[in-house]
């Protein structure tokens, strides 16, 4: 492959009700390094098979919509990306899935971190499922199909990203010049976004009393917010920090510089946490509200044809670079 064929590319995981955590971590960075480079023309996919190696989505089908109407609504043009689903080129995927596992350990896999966690987690490396071993396997089948050349992803992705390229520099040593490395693309540390219940968790739909779910009744998240643990005036600690990051998120240039002005009575010892909640209350439902009707309007049939187009695209890209591969290893006899 002489020239790349995509140059942004990126994908996530369909969750179901996802929370602002999820907006502000992961869909508001793709976002950002999109519009830095406008004009390039991205790429951007819901990886439902990495999902099948966790019990989570149970409606898969129904999250993949859903996450394909979040980007939507939190701001991404439709019309200046391609979008697609990976379970739409699963062929294509499972073949180079085979085909490049053969130039990683075992021992390489065991080491990434979405295993490491799990095994944290409770499980062992004897009791993680064989889909979950190979994740970064497949990661860079998503990766290299596409002939993508920026990936952008947040740094808790960068060790996959560093198992895609060691596969090239191998595949390329071993069957010659044929896959081209990416990059990742700098989305700075993930943010962190923390339960709003003040147990030092990070904020996620299975703990949801401490969640915002953007898809819930507004009103319950507002009750969220009333109820969040802040910090003693004149104190900044990790609770209030995602408070603040959450009200820049979800606020007007106007309330943010209110935001700035409470966040530095408050450093100064003044008590002033209820005008900083009732503040972030009402940013939060007028932004809540926005969103939901934004997503509203985005009908499952839209988003279907979206996606069949982008597929065929995914699809066309997959298997002008599997010619490439069977053919420098000699698996393509025609
Ligand atoms: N591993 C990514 C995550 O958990 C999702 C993902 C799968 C991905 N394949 C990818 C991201 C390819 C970028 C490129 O968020």
């Amino acid at each position: 492959m002489k020239n790349y064929k995509t140059s942004i590319f990126t994908g996530m995981r369909p969750t179901s009700g996802i929370t602002i955590g999820n907006l502000i971590g992961a869909i508001k960075p793709t976002l950002d390094v999109l519009e830095k480079e406008s004009s390039k023309r991205p790429m951007l996919f819901v990886a439902d098979l990495h999902s099948l190696t966790t019990n989570e989505g149970k409606d898969t089908q129904g999250n993949v919509i859903s996450v394909l109407k979040d980007y939507i609504a939190a701001g991404l043009d439709p019309e200046k990306a391609d979008l697609f689903v990976q379970s739409q080129i699963a062929d294509e995927i499972s073949k180079m899935t085979i085909y490049l596992s053969r130039l990683v350990t075992v021992s390489e896999l065991l080491r990434i971190p979405t295993l490491k966690e799990k095994i944290r987690s409770g499980q062992s490396e004897m009791t993680v499922n064989g889909l979950l071993a190979l994740y970064p396997v497949m990661m860079a089948s998503d990766i290299l199909l596409q002939g993508s050349e920026y990936v952008p992803v947040g740094k808790d992705q960068y060790p996959h990203m560093e198992i895609t390229c060691e596969i090239v520099r191998k595949f390329n040593k071993k069957y010659g010049d044929t896959l081209l490395e990416p990059k990742p693309l700098d989305q700075g540390e993930p943010v962190n976004i923390l339960s709003l219940t003040g147990d030092g968790s990070k904020m996620s739909k299975t703990n949801p009393n401490g969640a915002i779910i953007l898809s819930d009744d507004i009103d319950v998240s507002l009750k969220k917010v009333k109820r969040a643990k802040t910090a003693f005036a004149g104190e900044m600690n990790d609770d209030l920090d995602s408070l603040l990051q959450i009200a820049k998120y979800v606020s007007t240039e106007e309330e943010g510089r209110e935001f700035d002005r409470l966040i530095e009575e408050h450093m100064e010892g003044k008590q002033v946490m209820g005008d900083f909640k009732n503040l972030l209350m009402s940013s939060l439902e007028r932004f809540l509200k926005d969103f939901q009707s934004k997503k509203a309007e985005i009908s499952d049939d839209y988003v279907l044809e979206l996606v069949k187009k982008g597929g065929e695209k995914a699809r066309s890209n997959a298997r002008e670079v599997l010619e490439e591969v069977e053919k420098a290893m000699g698996m393509r006899f025609v």
